[in-house]
């Protein structure tokens, strides 16, 4: 049949060793967003984020460099940061108290020597890859992988018609955990045909008739230009999907990205921040911020829906429609080759 698709194997979405390959092959090999420079804004300031199950390290030395490193004591493997965020000049393990300055190399380690016991140059925290873009701090686990600008391909010039982040004003952050499969959530994310029975409010906002849906190979993304209505008249706005886990909003009075995260097989939390032009009132944030986690309570909630029935044995596969679902099947198809021949072996 032409313009269609199969569809990913239901069992891909409760399955421990694909959710396992996902984590090695998908989540490790591509960039992550760890921060925004907001969070990290004075020397000391850190926070501490998940990559793959790997729990990161991001902060700001005393030279004002943005620097990641594996949050894993170099001793005997304790977890070194336990807090999420906070401010310090040295992160002493919990353990045995081994102590780390903000460039990562080992300052003291109670009983032991440095120099005489140990090369303390061979025991400084395992550095991670960090870049900022508009703002955003990422991080990446692969040393292979291409440069953060690379990896966002055509997202730069799409971003380049939006009011960059530094001239706005950071809002609040959202999270939400849902019992499914991010592939569940991201086949969602990546098309616009349930938008008018998923989502009435969301699309009544919008002149419908003038989205127009792209899949950029250029940095692994489903462009949604849509237009808000606004009053008697429009404005333009961008929604993005790039693959594995985040999604873009642009308009040229707030932004808001969302990252998403596997926990588990049937695990997935996504975080949600939001900014806004300095000219936008309260009120009109609110209604934002709203309109934002009404849809994602829709989302959550037909995807937690069809997590039942993707386990329940009597849903194999189906069709995707090229014409409908373009975004999903490039996804999926995304999914297929980072697996390889892994995947289907299982
Ligand atoms: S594991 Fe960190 S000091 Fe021992
Ligand atoms: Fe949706």
């Amino acid at each position: 049949m032409a313009g269609v698709v199969k569809s990913l194997p239901a069992d891909w979405y409760a399955n421990d060793e694909i959710f396992q390959l996902e984590q090695d092959r998908i989540f490790s090999k591509n960039w992550s967003l760890v921060a925004h420079a907001g969070q990290v804004e004075k020397p000391g300031s850190f926070v501490t984020a998940v990559i793959a199950g790997i729990s990161v390290i991001v902060l700001k030395s005393l030279e004002h460099e943005i620097k990641a490193f594996v949050n894993i004591c170099r001793h005997r493997a304790a977890p070194l940061c336990t807090r999420e965020t906070g401010k310090t000049t040295r992160f002493t393990c919990p353990y045995h108290a081994w102590s780390y300055d903000l460039d990562g190399n080992l300052l003291s380690a109670p009983g032991v020597e440095l120099g005489r016991d140990i090369d303390a140059s061979k025991f400084g925290l395992i550095p991670v890859r960090v870049s900022i873009w508009n703002s955003l701090i990422f991080a990446c686990l692969d040393k292979d992988c291409v440069t953060l600008s690379d990896w966002l391909g055509e997202i730069v010039s799409i971003a380049g018609g939006y009011p960059p982040l530094s001239g706005m004003e950071y809002a609040c952050t959202r999270l939400n955990e849902c019992g499914i499969n991010w592939k569940n959530y991201s086949d969602n994310s990546a098309e616009g045909y349930h938008l008018s029975r998923v989502h009435p409010e969301l699309n009544e906002s919008l002149a419908t008739r003038q989205t127009r849906i792209r899949v950029h190979e250029n940095g692994q993304f489903v462009g949604f230009e849509i237009t808000y209505k606004q009053g008697e008249s429009t404005a333009p706005g961008h929604w993005v999907y790039k693959y594995p886990g985040l999604l873009m909003h642009f308009s040229l009075s707030s932004f808001n990205v969302e990252k998403v995260t596997p926990l588990s097989s049937t695990r997935t939390r996504m975080q949600r921040w939001f900014w806004f032009g300095p000219s936008v009132g309260e009120r009109q944030r609110e209604e934002v911020v709203s309109l934002s986690d009404q849809v994602i309570q829709q989302d959550m909630s037909i995807c937690r829906h069809v997590q039942k029935n993707l386990e329940s044995g009597w849903f194999q596969d189906s069709m995707l429609f090229h014409d409908r679902e373009p975004g999903t099947i490039y996804f999926q198809q995304c999914v297929r080759e980072a697996l390889g021949e892994h995947g289907d072996r299982l």
